[in-house]
C-alpha cells in the first residue's frame, strides 16, 4: 500500500508515541507543574578532608573523589576554576569535549591527558583556571535530532552525525524510553566521536507519572542553558516541565537573565517540544499561555528559529514568523512504516560569511537490523504491518 505523505505524518508522529507509553502521552497533554525545579550544580563546594574545590562555566559538576573532580561539558568552551588554601595535588576530568578541543591556561604546571571525549587536567597550584577552546576553524557544522531512545539507534545517530561532518550534536530529548536507557545514553554519548548537548524530553523528565529529572541533572546536564560559538547563540530550553505561571521556575529565571549580545548574528533555540504541531489530526502544540510566554521571549531575543523533536517526523515550517524545524526521527520508525529508508537528520552549517545558520537535511540511513527490538516490533503490530515485521524478525533471528 502506498501511503500519502499526510498519512505518514500522522502515523509516525502520533501513533508511535501512543504505542511507546500510554502514560507518557497523558503527560504530554496534562503536564504537572514544577514549582521549584533545581538547576544543575556547577560548583563542587568544599568537602571534609579535601584541600580544593572546583567550579565551572559551561560544565556541570558530576562528582568528586577527594581532590579529583568530574565535570561534564554542556557547552563547547567550558571554563574551570580550582581553588585551595595551599599548593597540593588536584585533578579535574571534563567529559563531552570536542576531540580537538584546545586547553588554554595562565597556569604553567598543568598536565593534560585525553581519553576519547574526556580530558583530565592535573596541577598543584593553589589557584588555577583553564579553558577548553573549540578547535579553530572557518566553519563548523552541527546535527540535531531527538527521540532516539538510549540504545543502538542512538549510537547510530551519533556515528552518522559524525560521519556527516558534524562537530557536535544537539540531542532534542527523549532518550529514556525504557529500563537502562538513562545510563545507556550516557555511555553512548561518552563513546561517540563528537560531543552532544541535550535538551530534556518528557520521557527523560517523567517515568510514568514519576518525576525523574534529577537523573538528567546528575548524568546529562542542566535543563536550561546557553552558549555561544562563532557568533551564534544557542539556547537550550526545557519544554518537558509544565510551569505555572509559564514564566515561573528555573526556565523563567534563566530566560529572564538571557540577553542577546550585539555581536550575535543568529540564535538557535533547541528544545524538545515544538511550540506548534504542524499536523491537524493530532496536535501536540504547546498550549496557550506557555506558547505566548515562549514566543514573547524568542521575539525579545530576536530568535526566529526553533529546533525541536518530540513528534517523530521531519518538518520545516513557519509559525507566524518563527521557523520551526522538527527533527524527531531518531528511531527511524518512519523507515518501518513505509518499508524503505526515509528518515532524516537535520544538519546546520555556520560560516563566517553568512549571517544565518544554514539548515539542511541528510538521510539517516539507519540499518534495518537496528530495529531488532521489541519497541519496533510493537510499532509494527500496532500499525498492522505483518509483512515488514516478518522480514525484520527473519533478519533478527540470524546469528
Ligand atoms: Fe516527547
Amino acid at each position: 500500500m502506498k501511503l500519502s505523505r499526510r498519512s505518514i505524518l500522522v502515523l509516525v508522529g502520533g501513533a508511535i508515541i501512543g504505542v511507546l507509553t500510554p502514560a507518557g502521552q497523558a503527560v504530554l497533554r496534562y503536564p504537572p507543574p514544577q514549582f521549584t525545579p533545581e538547576e544543575a550544580p556547577v560548583d563542587s563546594g568544599d568537602a571534609a578532608g579535601s584541600m580544593f574545590r572546583a567550579s565551572a562555566r559551561g560544565a556541570v559538576f558530576q562528582g568528586r573523589d577527594g581532590d579529583r573532580f568530574v565535570f561534564r561539558a554542556f557547552a563547547p568552551e567550558p571554563d574551570i576554576t580550582v581553588q585551595g588554601s595551599a599548593e597540593g595535588e588536584w585533578q579535574v576530568e571534563v567529559r563531552n569535549l570536542h576531540p580537538e578541543a584546545i586547553l588554554s591556561s595562565g597556569t604553567s604546571d598543568l598536565v593534560e591527558t585525553k581519553s576519547n571525549l574526556a580530558r583530565t587536567v592535573s596541577g598543584t597550584a593553589a589557584e588555577s583556571s583553564f579553558r577548553f577552546h573549540f578547535p579553530k576553524r572557518e566553519r563548523y557544522r552541527f546535527a540535531a535530532i531527538g527521540d532516539t531512545g538510549g540504545g543502538s539507534e542512538l549510537r547510530w545517530v551519533l556515528a552518522r552525525a559524525d560521519a556527516l561532518g558534524a562537530d557536535f550534536v544537539l540531542h532534542l530529548g527523549d532518550f529514556n524510553y525504557g529500563k537502562g536507557d538513562y545510563l545507556g545514553t550516557v555511555a553512548a554519548l561518552d563513546a561517540a566521536g563528537i560531543p552532544t548537548y541535550v535538551a530534556i524530553g518528557n520521557h527523560d523528565f517523567y517515568e510514568g507519572f514519576n518525576s525523574i529529572h534529577k537523573l538528567f541533572r546528575q548524568h546529562v546536564g542542566p535543563r536550561n542553558a546557553s552558549f555561544e560559538l562563532g557568533g551564534v547563540m544557542f539556547v537550550n530550553i526545557d519544554t518537558a516541565a509544565g510551569f505555572i505561571p509559564p514564566g515561573g521556575g528555573a526556565r523563567g529565571e534563566f530566560l529572564g537573565a538571557l540577553e542577546r549580545g550585539e555581536h550575535i548574528k543568529d540564535v538557535v533555540v533547541f528544545t524538545h517540544k515544538p511550540l506548534k504541531d504542524p499536523r491537524q489530526e493530532e496536535s501536540h502544540s504547546i498550549p496557550g499561555l506557555e506558547y505566548g510566554f515562549l514566543r514573547g521571549e524568542l521575539k525579545r531575543l530576536g530568535a526566529d528559529t526553533v529546533v525541536a523533536g518530540h513528534i517523530h517526523i521531519k518538518e520545516d515550517f513557519e509559525d507566524d514568523g518563527i521557523r520551526t524545524l522538527i527533527s524527531g526521527q531518531g528511531l527511524a520508525h518512519a523507515d518501518l512504516i513505509v518499508d524503505r529508508p526515509i528518515a532524516e537528520i537535520l544538519l546546520a552549517d555556520v560560516t563566517p560569511d553568512a549571517n544565518k545558520v544554514d539548515y539542511h537535511w541528510a538521510p539517516l540511513e539507519m540499518p534495518f537490523e537496528l530495529h531488532c527490538n521489541s519497541r519496533a516490533w510493537e510499532v509494527l503490530v500496532a500499525l498492522d504491518k505483518p509483512g515488514v515485521l516478518r522480514q525484520l524478525k527473519e533478519i533478527c533471528a540470524k546469528p
